[in-house]
């Protein structure tokens, strides 16, 4: 593809998550299902949910929590077209189909959340090898998608395929004790990532372990992206660690969005930047979040500098977010909320107008 001043032009680029989004590809929540039960989920999952998903593994959603999240999705894909942004949907899987390697079977969850399941870097679209078995197949949905997009022109990586043995699980895993050591639930037996354990700041990458990225996938990831990059591993307050996005946001270069209870100091690379503290949420407790805390309302998506998608009955965000110079632009999503993500979880930014910069000190040394 060219641009009008014959500049060559890639259907996949972004390097940072407030560039101009240009195109964008929003999840699908249909056929959401719980997955087969497995001490994998049992570490991440908010605690009043383990048994919930032991009682209802391998089953449907709630038909009417699926079509209203369906509704909010709707509206959000909407917003996104009226704010100018092309956007893609991956063709929904049926998730009730078994499948299996040697020495395990299982289902799968859903297509809800692209944020987890491919990493964007440059050019470069990465399917990530996930540690959830009911995710193995988890980039099926985006095939459509992933092969159009290398036939522009997009580099087309997958992390090596896990076998996700008994090995690459701790079966004896338990609640770590107040104030105790973080246990993460995988071991090192193979490198395994989600693409959300990732924030991209142009040269630099900050990450996270968790209980689905381990050292080992990290070590691939920064060995596969070479000496352009750097990823810079932090740890945070954070006993059930899952996905950085409602942990560390960086909204804009400078502007960085923390979750004031896990990031009790702000790492030294950030030094220079407007540190805002997120608002405590203000979801109800009766409201079911299947899959996170409340910190979900951090997880929020930049259309460039300065617009901000936010769910909209967080007052408090919205209001946060005007002080520090934004322009948030509201979206019901609550519903959505209850399957795990937010705004940032639910999309992949596939182009954003940009190039390669460094943002963060040791990018600049
Ligand atoms: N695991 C995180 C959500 C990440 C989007 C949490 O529960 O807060």
């Amino acid at each position: 593809m060219e641009t009008s001043d014959g500049e060559a032009h890639c259907p996949v680029s972004s390097f940072n998550e407030w560039d101009l989004l240009e195109e964008v590809i929003v999840g699908v929540v249909d056929g959401a299902c719980f997955p087969p039960s497995h001490v994998s989920l049992e570490a991440p999952l908010p605690h009043d949910q383990r048994a919930v998903f032991r009682k209802n593994a391998g089953r449907p959603f709630p038909p009417e929590q699926i079509a209203a999240a369906q509704k909010e999705l709707d509206e959000f894909v909407h917003i996104l077209e009226g704010e100018g942004v092309t956007v893609r949907r991956p063709v929904p899987s049926d998730q009730l189909q078994p499948y299996g390697a040697p020495g395990w079977s299982s289902t799968g969850l859903y297509d809800a959340m692209p944020r987890d399941v491919l990493l964007v870097v440059g050019n470069d679209i990465i399917e990530c090898p996930m540690a959830w078995r009911s995710r193995y197949y988890a980039t099926t949905s985006f095939k459509p998608l992933l092969k159009e997009y290398f036939k522009k022109g997009a580099r087309w990586s997958a992390g090596p395929k896990p076998e996700l043995k008994d090995e690459l699980y701790d079966y004896n895993w338990t609640e770590p004790t107040n104030g105790g050591p973080v246990q993460f639930v995988i071991t090192e037996f193979e490198p395994t990532f989600d693409a959300a354990d990732f924030i991209r700041c142009g040269t630099d990458i900050i990450a996270q372990k968790s209980n689905v990225t381990n050292d080992f996938g990290i070590a691939w990831l920064a060995r596969h992206l070479g000496d352009t990059y750097r990823i810079h591993v932090f740890e945070f307050n954070d006993p059930h660690a899952m996905h950085i996005d409602a942990t560390l946001v960086p909204l804009a270069p400078g502007k960085l969005l923390i979750n004031p209870e896990r990031v009790p100091e702000v790492p030294r690379i950030f030094k220079g930047w407007d540190v805002f503290h997120a608002p405590k949420p203000i979801i109800p407790s009766e409201h079911t979040l299947y899959m996170t805390s409340k910190w979900i309302n951090m997880n929020i998506l930049s259309l460039d500098e300065k617009r901000v998608i936010v769910e909209h009955q967080d007052e408090p965000m919205i209001a946060a977010l005007k002080s520090w110079g934004f322009k948030p632009i509201p979206c019901n999503f609550r519903n959505f909320n209850s399957f795990g993500g937010s705004f940032h979880c639910a999309t992949l930014d596939v182009r954003r107008r940009g190039k390669l910069e460094s943002y963060l000190l040791d990018g600049m040394e």
